[in-house]
């Protein structure tokens, strides 16, 4: 059995410490934050995350998992060392690395034998080898170590079920010792014949920014598709359906709406951006998908003024908070960037329910009504935009809704609904890229 010690207990860190655990290796997860491992220790999640519950609990009860403020010791007694700390996007798109080498600097102070540190979370190209620099530089000469580039590959909402069925494992590594070592601490998904790419340190670092670039690239690009569609009265879903079917193209990533958000997306491909410039090179598709993402909350904003005229003194609500469903995370959720500009063009009042995100939104400070349930926020509305396709939105009472609006607009930033079924029931409509010609 592994010694693992898993250094962050966020998103990546705490799904990935205890999904570890379920593999069989003995894991320590640690973080300086005291609240979150008393949280922890108490038994409570800090984050929302389907099946993460069980998860921890199945695993604590069974000893292979712990919780502890303790860095130092955790460190000294494990085999392998995780660093799956917080990379932050700075202003100008760089990564902020400070807490990943502070992380770097304790595990040299005590590092107490041989040990594999594996770089976890989401971090530019070069920053693991920059890891091993600064460790190599704090200890003995004869102290070993190898450092591994392991990138998570997990979606919000479906983590656990990612983590323990991916599609690869990417693991950049350059000696036999840590490979070893990573095979069994992935010991499971070998036995299930997981694929694994076995590669440099830098070519997983790339690996992980490139894969979401590409999904970014996809989702932009059935953006700009559907921008088209409106312009010739043509239906996106149904080009995106005969795309799909090309097995080259695939279906998956192709669907319109008001783009994408999240803590990674968004995040990964800025910072690409950063460090394609920063060498001298001008990455144009990645640049191109930034700007034409940043315009699609006020493109959702466009189409709520062109079926009321103007927004000011008018009353709308949002129906979804979270950047997808599924999570509670609004980092870079469009409806922030909404809210903002609904206010900003003075809105009577901005009513919004989310079923898990109403907490967390309650920290931006923005002004809105927080309501019960989705026929909640849509009384007394003139508009409706439907901003996160949770499930309970897919099949709303439509005329119910209807009677308690105030003017019936209905702004769908996720496609739900068939236009032709909502303007059946009395609702001026509007979604993406389901353009009609113009006879
Ligand atoms: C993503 C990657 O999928 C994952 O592999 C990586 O490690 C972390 O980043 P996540 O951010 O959880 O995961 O969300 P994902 O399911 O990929 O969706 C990203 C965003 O794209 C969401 O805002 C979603 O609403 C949007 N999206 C997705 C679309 O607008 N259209 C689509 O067709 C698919």
């Amino acid at each position: 059995m592994l010694r693992v010690c898993m250094i962050g207990t966020g998103y990546v860190g705490l799904v990935s410490g205890s999904c570890l655990a379920d593999f069989g290796n003995a894991v320590q997860c640690v973080d300086i934050n005291e609240d979150t491992i008393a949280t922890l220790n108490d038994g409570g999640i800090p984050i929302y995350e389907p099946g993460l519950k069980d998860m921890v609990a199945r695993n604590v009860r069974s000893g292979r998992l712990a919780f502890s403020t303790n860095v130092g010791d955790a460190v000294k007694a494990s085999d392998v060392v995780f660093i799956a700390v917080g990379t932050p996007a700075q202003e100008d798109g760089a990564t902020n690395l400070t807490y990943v080498f502070d992380v770097a600097e304790t595990i040299a102070e005590f590092l107490n034998g041989y040990k594999v540190v594996v770089q976890k979370s989401t971090v530019p190209v070069g920053t693991t080898r920059e890891v091993a620099r600064r460790i190599k530089a704090k200890v003995s000469a004869d102290t070993e170590f190898d450092v591994v580039s392991n990138p998570e590959f997990l979606r919000e909402g479906s983590a656990v079920e990612d983590f323990l069925r991916p599609n690869r494992v990417v693991i950049g590594v350059e000696s036999d010792r840590a490979e070893q070592i990573m095979k069994q601490v992935y010991r499971p998904l070998y036995l299930l014949e997981t694929p694994v790419v076995l590669t440099t340190l830098e070519t997983a670092e790339l690996t992980k920014h490139a894969s979401n670039a590409f999904l970014a690239t996809k989702i932009s690009f059935i953006n700009e598709i559907a921008a088209i569609c409106e312009l010739v009265g043509a239906n996106v879903d149904d080009v995106a359906k005969g795309m799909g079917l090309d097995g080259r193209i695939g279906p998956k990533f192709l669907h319109a709406g008001v783009g994408f958000g999240g803590s990674c997306l968004p995040k990964d491909i800025s910072s690409l951006n950063h460090l394609a410039t920063s060498r001298g090179y001008v990455p144009h598709i990645v640049r191109a998908i930034l700007e034409l993402n940043n315009g699609l909350p006020d493109r959702a904003v466009d189409k709520l003024t062109i079926e009321l005229g103007s927004i000011e003194g008018k009353t709308i609500g949002l129906l979804g908070l979270a950047f997808k469903p599924n999570t509670d995370d609004l980092r870079e959720a469009p409806a922030i960037r909404i809210v903002k500009r609904l206010l900003e063009e003075k809105a009577a009042a901005v009513r919004v329910f989310d079923p898990v995100a109403m907490e967390n939104f309650k920290i931006t400070g923005l002004d809105v009504v927080y309501c019960k349930n989705a026929y909640d926020v849509a009384d007394g509305c003139d508009g409706l935009m439907l901003v996160t396709e949770w499930n309970e939105f897919r099949q709303l009472d439509l005329p119910r809704l209807k009677k308690v609006m105030n003017e019936a607009v209905f702004v769908d930033c996720r496609n739900v609904y068939k236009p032709d079924r909502l303007e059946a029931y009395g609702f001026r409509y509007q979604s993406f890229g389901r353009g009609v010609a113009e006879t």
